[in-house]
Parts: structure tokens; C-alpha cells; sequence
């Protein structure tokens, strides 16, 4: 039995591996029929995780935004949407943001230990705040959720949070869409940076499906031998 959530990291980006531009006005690289997959992908989850960067960047929901996802989630017995997760070291979120705002499900805050009490005095009202050391260890994360009753995990973003869990061999399944398009411009975050990745080329990753969706396309890899695990 395994002791940490099945993760499935799912992510945009442009031809040239960029999650985003350099202008600070959100960047959608993806088409409504892809979004509409993403929503159907985050219904099957029991948590939905992004760093801090994303929630400062694109204040995202996180939510199953079909009625009828929600209404089928909550007939299985389940909230109507994902707990919502996300990684700090500073502690420095908003409290309005819509991450902690929108939803009535449990929001979850993993804060390096130095910034706990900040956080749990600007956060504490919105979200639990877990301390999880210093610097905070994906893999004690991944636990303590699975310890929570997550049994399937959705990544989606940022670049720094893919890094860490795909060099940290966290990821089971990875679902990439590329966008018709060039970003350019070295001062966007990209897909992931610098690290040493499991995927070598000694030793490749599964391709699993590739599908065009409108004018993207997804790539699915098949990261471990528990891929495809319900
Ligand atoms: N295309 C897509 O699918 C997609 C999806 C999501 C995001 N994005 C884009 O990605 C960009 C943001 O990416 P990013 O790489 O800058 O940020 P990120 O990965 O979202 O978040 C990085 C932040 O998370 C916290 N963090 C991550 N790992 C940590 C650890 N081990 N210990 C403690 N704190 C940790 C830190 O927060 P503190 O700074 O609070 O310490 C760090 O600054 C945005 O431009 C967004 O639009 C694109």
C-alpha cells in the first residue's frame, strides 16, 4: 500500500516550454475544450495543489466549475470539489485571495517553519496552516496529505513546484498541453528549471497518449509503475 497520494501533474505551456509571460497579465495557452478536460480531470481528484507563486500570479480558483462534476462528486459522497493545497516559505499570502476565499472545502497552507506563526496569524482564519519544516520537504507534504485521506493528487503549477516534485520522483502520471505558440522571453517562468530528472536519456519516460485537442495538444506520460492506479 502506498503511502502517499497518487500525483498527476498537469500544465500548459508554449512551443518553447513557458508556463506563462513576463507581464504579470495571465497568459491562457490553452483552448475552452482543454479547459473543460482540466475541469474533468480536477473532479476525479481529491486535492488540487499549487505553489505560492501561482496563488500570488494568477489568483486561481481551483474549483470543479461544472454544476453537473459537482453534483456527481457530491453523489459519490464527496465535497463538491477538491481540498485545496498550496506550498510556502514566506508565509506571505493573502487571505482574499481567491484560493482561500472561493470554495467551502478545507484549504491547506504547507509553511516552512520560520514563517508559521505569521502565517497562522494572516492565514489562520482561512486555511490550516501545517508546519513542514525547513525548507519544506515535498515528501513529507505528499504524506501528510495522503494521512488527510488524499488518494489522488492533481499538480498545476507553478514551474517551481514542478521541479521539485519531478525531481523528487513524486509524480506518477504528467499530462503536458502545448500551445500553438512561442512565449520568447527568458524572464517567463518556464515548464521546470534546473534540476536532475528521473527521465534521463538512459532511461525514458513513457509516452502514454497523445491526443489533439482544437489547436493543442496533450501529451500523456506515464511517470511510474503505478500509472493508470484509480
Ligand atoms: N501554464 C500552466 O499550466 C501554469 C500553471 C500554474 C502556474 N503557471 C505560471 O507559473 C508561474 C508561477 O510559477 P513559479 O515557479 O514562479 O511559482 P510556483 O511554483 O507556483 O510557486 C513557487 C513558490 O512556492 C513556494 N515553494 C515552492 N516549493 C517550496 C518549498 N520546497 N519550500 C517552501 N516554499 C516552497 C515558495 O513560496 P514563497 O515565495 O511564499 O516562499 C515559492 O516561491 C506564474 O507565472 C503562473 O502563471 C502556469
Amino acid at each position: 500500500m502506498a503511502d502517499r497520494p497518487y500525483v498527476l501533474l498537469s500544465c500548459g505551456m508554449s512551443i518553447d516550454g513557458y508556463l506563462d509571460n513576463a507581464t504579470g497579465q495571465r497568459l491562457l495557452l490553452s483552448n475552452d475544450a482543454d479547459f473543460d478536460r482540466v475541469d474533468a480531470v480536477r473532479a476525479e481528484c481529491d486535492a488540487i495543489l499549487v505553489g505560492a507563486g501561482t496563488v500570488r500570479q494568477d489568483n486561481p480558483r481551483l474549483l470543479v466549475r461544472s454544476q453537473a462534476r459537482r453534483a456527481e462528486r457530491v453523489a459519490r459522497g464527496l465535497r463538491p470539489t477538491p481540498v485545496k493545497v498550496t506550498v510556502t516559505g514566506r508565509g506571505d499570502l493573502d487571505p482574499e485571495a481567491r484560493f482561500f476565499a472561493l470554495g467551502d472545502i478545507d484549504k491547506l497552507v504547507y509553511c516552512a517553519s520560520p514563517a508559521l506563526d505569521e502565517a497562522r496569524r494572516r492565514l489562520g482564519q482561512v486555511a490550516t496552516v501545517v508546519d513542514s519544516g525547513e525548507p519544506v520537504d515535498l515528501h513529507r507534504v505528499v504524506t501528510d496529505l495522503h494521512d488527510r485521506g488524499v488518494g489522488r493528487l492533481m499538480v498545476e503549477g507553478g514551474g517551481k513546484i514542478h521541479t521539485q516534485f519531478l525531481t523528487a520522483d513524486l509524480v506518477d502520471e504528467l499530462h503536458l498541453v502545448i500551445a500553438p505558440f512561442f512565449v520568447g522571453d527568458s524572464r517567463a517562468p518556464r515548464f521546470v528549471g534546473d534540476g536532475r530528472f528521473p527521465w534521463r536519456p538512459d532511461r525514458r519516460a513513457v509516452l502514454a497518449g497523445c491526443q489533439q485537442i482544437g489547436d493543442v495538444v496533450l501529451l500523456r506520460y506515464a511517470l511510474s509503475d503505478r500509472f493508470g492506479e484509480s
